[in-house]
């Protein structure tokens, strides 16, 4: 069964959409077969993986208002075991509606479940709006674990609180088996000592949360995201598609340990 992992910041811009789509492609590189969800009404992982021609028909937001067919909603992407459902044609009032449903967080979870779409991939990886509303509620309790993404800045690091205060609620209330698998710092930049220090406080405050890869500041990244591509196709020897490999790679060694830990 396929793992579900929704990807959260409560500051906007941060690399959300940046983080799923590279993820995403570290994973299908390395043979797994992922699914990427949009859950933004902004669109903009349908945009940048590529398929900005393609005519928006339905995507996630129909199926959290009505039931629909795997294959309605699912759409291939030019990139080998990346499968996409986009958030479909949004409008502000499709988009009030659905953040006024706040009854039906399950949704999407059930649809995963019950359309079998679970069982056919290794990861689903769901971006998110940088607000903490039903949309993004339904992207968390469908997920077996989130990751938050941060950059290492002062002002990026106050909004976490704000995010477990977001997740306790959910845990308490609908999901008891919610798990943060981890925090990925993104745009980080070495030779600026305040990133330097800030990541030090991430990973004093939140012990062993913070993955150890930290994404770094690379042009190619956002040159990527811009030409639609995982950087991995755009530039495979940058070092944002090394670490992007890296955190693939530090992520499944965190899911074995968990499961050890269940297994004991
Ligand atoms: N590691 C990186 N190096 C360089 N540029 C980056 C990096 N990560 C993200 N960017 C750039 O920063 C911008 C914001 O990234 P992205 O759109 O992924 O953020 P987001 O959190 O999804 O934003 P929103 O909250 O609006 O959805 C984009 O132009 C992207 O190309
Ligand atoms: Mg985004």
């Amino acid at each position: 069964m396929g793992k579900i992992y929704a990807i959260l910041s409560k500051k906007g811009g941060v690399g959300k959409t940046t983080v799923v789509i590279n993820l995403g492609a570290a994973f299908a590189e390395s043979g797994d077969k992922v699914l990427l969800v949009d859950l933004d009404p902004q669109n903009s992982l349908y945009l940048g993986i590529g398929l900005y021609k393609e005519k928006l028909e339905s995507g996630s937001f129909n199926i959290l208002l009505k039931n629909v067919r795997p294959e309605d909603v699912i759409k291939k992407t030019p990139f080998q075991n990346i499968d996409i459902i986009p958030s479909g044609p949004v409008n502000p009032y499709l988009e009030w509606k659905i953040s006024s449903v706040s009854k039906n967080l399950d949704r999407l979870k059930n649809w995963f479940e019950y359309t079998g779409v679970k069982d056919r991939y290794d990861y689903i990886l769901i971006d998110t709006p940088p607000t903490f509303n039903s949309i993004t509620g339904s992207a968390v309790v469908a997920s077996d674990a989130v990751m938050i993404t941060v950059q290492s800045e002062p002002l990026a690091y106050r909004t976490l609180p704000a995010v477990f205060v977001f997740l306790k609620d959910i845990k308490e209330k609908l999901k008891p088996t919610l798990r943060v698998l981890g925090i990925i710092i993104n745009m980080y930049d070495g030779r600026e000592e305040l990133m330097v220090q800030t990541a030090r406080v991430l990973e004093q405050k939140y012990k062993n949360i913070p993955f150890k890869t930290k994404i770094p500041k690379d042009l190619n990244i956002a040159e990527a995201l811009a030409y639609g591509k995982p950087v991995i196709y755009h530039e495979p020897g940058s070092a944002g598609a090394r670490a992007f490999r890296l955190l693939a790679k530090e992520i499944k060694a965190r899911e074995a340990v968990l499961e050890q830990v269940i297994k004991k």
